[in-house]
């Protein structure tokens, strides 16, 4: 019953679409626990690019069950249009498929108030990506969400939204001075999407335990990272679902018995999208050499992503909420050509020092971060495939943030593409693993 998680250990951003894309291979389902189309996974495929919000990344394979999960939050025109885009590139998604009945539905009044309140909130803006996300998850947790199962009945659909609706336009009006959205509109647009995402549509935690039972393997995807998330991020600088491991559980309907690996995903430095606290963050000439060799970019909005250098504070508390069993490292080919690195090994506040990430969001915005300084090497590590092959220097550093940090490195990017990968250690190797033949003593039992 193998299910493996990966999940972003910093603020999202840190290659998730590709490494996810590159396990697909050896798993049956891939599934989206969480999230919107506020993700921008990124997956490279020989000279082609292509950019995932809402359905999973495993979806360039043929063969391989996709699955957004009850966690998500669905914007139909969205997934729509990311559903035809793909199909014009050659890549059919039909019964490769499946959506929850329990996900919860986007509504334009979401957007409209995400956009007004982040307008509203002016200098102390969250830096959204204006989909709707909050908003939208806020209806769920008051239990007044309408969902896709809501979508397909009509009645109940018309019902719901007239509900919503009038308590929406009345905030916008009234609250934002924005405009308002027509109900008619929205009934009849959401029910041409119902038409096109019925087939689509279904209880998929029943599936998914029914292929768990089967022994079939599962990637649980998750989206945005550790530190957005909205109880263990830097809150109130987060989004507003669980990305953590325990998401999984929870977004996709499994009990936490049948996850048996739990992989962090980490990017060689760190990038932030959004406002909120970023010790590490270098608003100076090495930000920028980060971001334009990073091509630090948002996949969803465009925007630049603020850089800085790896912290391993905020990896270790990764490690703490999410028991990583591996990490993936990547991107550690966009630090070649610097002289030297620096690594986060903690923060000074008010005369003390802190060695584990504090949750007071005052020191994060104000701390001092120490750190140490590890030579560059200063030569190409694009394309390899074998850790023998990294620089002397390149490997130093990987080893140095790992073992800071508390962690094991399973797989190094060192590239976009998939085939640009050094893979230490296979994923479900300890699940497959055969037990001890009886009446043979195991280590454990010494
Ligand atoms: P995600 O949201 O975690 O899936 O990450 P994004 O797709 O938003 O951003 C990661 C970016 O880095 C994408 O443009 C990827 O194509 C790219 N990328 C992923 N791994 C590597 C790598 O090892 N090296 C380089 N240079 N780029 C990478
Ligand atoms: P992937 O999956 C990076 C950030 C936004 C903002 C905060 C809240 O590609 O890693 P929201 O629209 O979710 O209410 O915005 O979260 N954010 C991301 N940052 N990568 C993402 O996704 C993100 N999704 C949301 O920039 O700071
Ligand atoms: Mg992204």
């Amino acid at each position: 019953m193998p299910v493996l998680v990966v999940v972003g250990a910093q603020w999202g951003d840190e290659g998730k679409g590709k490494i996810i894309d590159l396990l697909t291979e050896r798993v049956d389902i891939v599934a989206r626990y969480q999230g919107g189309h506020n993700a921008g996974h990124t997956v490279v495929v020989g000279m082609e690019e292509f950019i995932l919000h809402l359905i999973p990344s495993g979806v360039l394979h043929k063969g391989k069950q996709c699955i957004i999960g009850n966690g998500v939050v669905i914007d139909p025109a969205a997934l729509i249009e990311e559903m035809d885009g793909l199909a014009s590139r050659g890549i059919a998604i039909d019964e490769n498929l499946l959506i929850s009945r329990n996900a919860h539905l986007i509504m334009p009044y979401h957007k409209a108030i995400d956009v007004a309140n982040e307008k509203l909130r002016g200098n102390k803006k969250i830096g959204t990506t204006g989909r709707g996300i909050g908003p939208a998850y806020a209806d769920k947790i008051s239990r007044r969400g309408i969902r896709m199962e809501d979508l397909l009945e009509p009645d109940i659909f018309r019902d719901r939204l007239a509900t919503n609706i009038g308590e929406a336009n009345f905030i916008l009006e009234r609250f934002y001075n924005a405009p308002v959205v027509n109900q008619d509109q929205v009934f009849e647009e959401y029910m041409s999407y119902a038409q096109r995402l019925k087939k689509y549509v279904t209880d998929t935690t029943l599936f998914i335990n029914q292929a768990i039972a089967k022994k079939k393997k599962v990637l649980a995807e998750g989206a945005q990272g550790t530190h957005l998330d909205v109880d263990h991020g830097t809150y109130p600088f987060v989004t507003s679902s669980s990305p953590t491991a325990g998401g999984a559980c929870t977004g996709l309907g499994i009990g936490p018995n049948t996850i048996t690996e739990v992989m962090g995903i980490v990017k060689a430095y760190t990038t932030r999208v959004g406002s909120g606290p970023f010790p590490t963050e270098q608003e100076n000439a090495m930000g920028e050499l980060l971001r334009s060799r990073g091509r630090e970019f948002g996949a969803t909005t465009g925007r630049p992503r603020r850089c800085g250098w790896v912290d391993t504070l905020i990896i270790r508390h990764a490690v703490r909420v999410n028991g990583f069993t591996s990490v993936a490292i990547t991107k550690l080919d966009v630090l070649d050509t610097l002289d030297e690195l620096k690594i986060c090994v903690g923060y000074e506040y008010k005369g003390k020092l802190y060695e584990e990430m504090p949750s007071d969001l005052s020191v994060l915005e104000r701390c001092t971060p120490r750190y140490i300084t590890m030579p560059g090497w200063k030569q190409t590590t694009i394309g390899i495939r074998k850790y023998g092959d990294l620089p002397k220097k390149a490997r130093a550093y990987i080893e140095k943030v790992c073992r800071l940090s508390g962690v094991k490195p399973a797989i190094i990017s060192t590239g976009a593409r998939r085939d640009e990968t050094i893979i230490m250690e296979q994923p479900f190797k300890k699940a497959v693993k055969t037990p001890a033949p009886r009446g043979k003593k195991t280590s454990a039992g010494r």
